[in-house]
């Protein structure tokens, strides 16, 4: 063992959490190496991760992505309205809140079994700011004032895809109702080469909206490795140039294409 090995050697975990939810087998994994970050699993596929410690510690590379936007969007100290489609490990609503407080997230989770796991296992708290509703995504988007949120992110699968009611251009332009006039839509999609989904998603986002960016591994834009693609959609500029430094200093590297 070299000594970088000895320096990380595994402490002591806590055992994984088995459990049914209404919709999936559910399982929360410590990690072996720093303890505090849980993996949730839904139907043994990664469904989010987060740092009980420190929930500014994304670990999972389309989570930092987000961030990245998240980061270029508004000063530290500004509040986002954010409506989270799909809750998972709630990493990413409780990134916002810990980087700018004055943010208010709402997270819609189809499972109510998830959200009971997260507060039980994964230190979600609900608050004012963070709150939760069960249902489909797209029915309590349906029921959201116009012009609420400034950003929508779409994080929710039905086992490796975008769901069906979540997809298409007459739910794009659903996200379009509720954000401002600056709002930011992200979505996360999960591809395999040669990318037909993202480039549908990305095709239905472009007839709604002025801009469209792909942000992903350049092996995954090269449509030679599967991957997460982060699409960005706005009628406001996006902040192309901030978030193209972001990805290129992430390791690995990421890339930044205007669709
Ligand atoms: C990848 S996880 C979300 C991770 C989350 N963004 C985070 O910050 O940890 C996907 C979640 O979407 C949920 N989901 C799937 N279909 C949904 C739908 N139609 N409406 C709302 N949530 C849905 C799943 O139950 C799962 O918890």
């Amino acid at each position: 063992m070299n000594r970088r090995g000895r320096e990380r050697r595994a402490r002591p975990r806590p055992a994984p959490v088995v459990q049914r939810t209404d919709l999936a087998l559910a399982e929360i994994v410590a990690d072996r190496f720093r303890p505090s970050t849980r993996t949730l699993l839904l139907d043994g596929r990664e469904a989010g991760q987060v740092d009980l410690n420190d929930p500014r510690r994304l670990t999972f590379a389309y989570m930092r992505r987000i961030a990245d936007l998240i980061d270029v969007f508004r000063p530290p100290g500004a509040g986002i309205d954010a409506l989270h489609l799909g809750g998972g490990a709630f990493a990413l609503p409780r990134y916002l809140a810990a980087t700018r407080p004055a943010s208010r997230s709402e997270v819609f989770e189809l499972d109510a079994g998830v959200v009971k796991l997260a507060r039980e296992h994964l230190m979600l708290r609900t608050t004012p700011k963070l709150r939760v509703k069960v249902g489909d995504a797209a029915d309590l988007l349906r029921v959201e004032p116009d012009r609420c949120a400034d950003l929508v992110i779409g994080d929710a699968f039905d086992g490796p895809h975008v769901p069906a009611q979540l997809s298409g251009a007459a739910f794009a332009a659903e996200v379009c109702r509720v954000l401002k006039p600056a709002g930011v839509y992200v979505l996360n999609v999960i591809d395999v080469p040669p990318l037909d989904e993202a480039r549908a998603h990305a095709a239905d986002l472009r007839a709604t909206f002025a801009n469209v960016l792909w942000i992903a591994p350049p092996g995954v834009l090269r449509a030679r490795a599967p991957g997460n693609v982060v699409l960005l959609a706005s009628d406001a500029a996006l902040p192309e140039a901030a978030l193209r430094r972001a990805a290129t200093a992430a390791v690995p590297r990421e890339q930044v294409l205007a669709a």
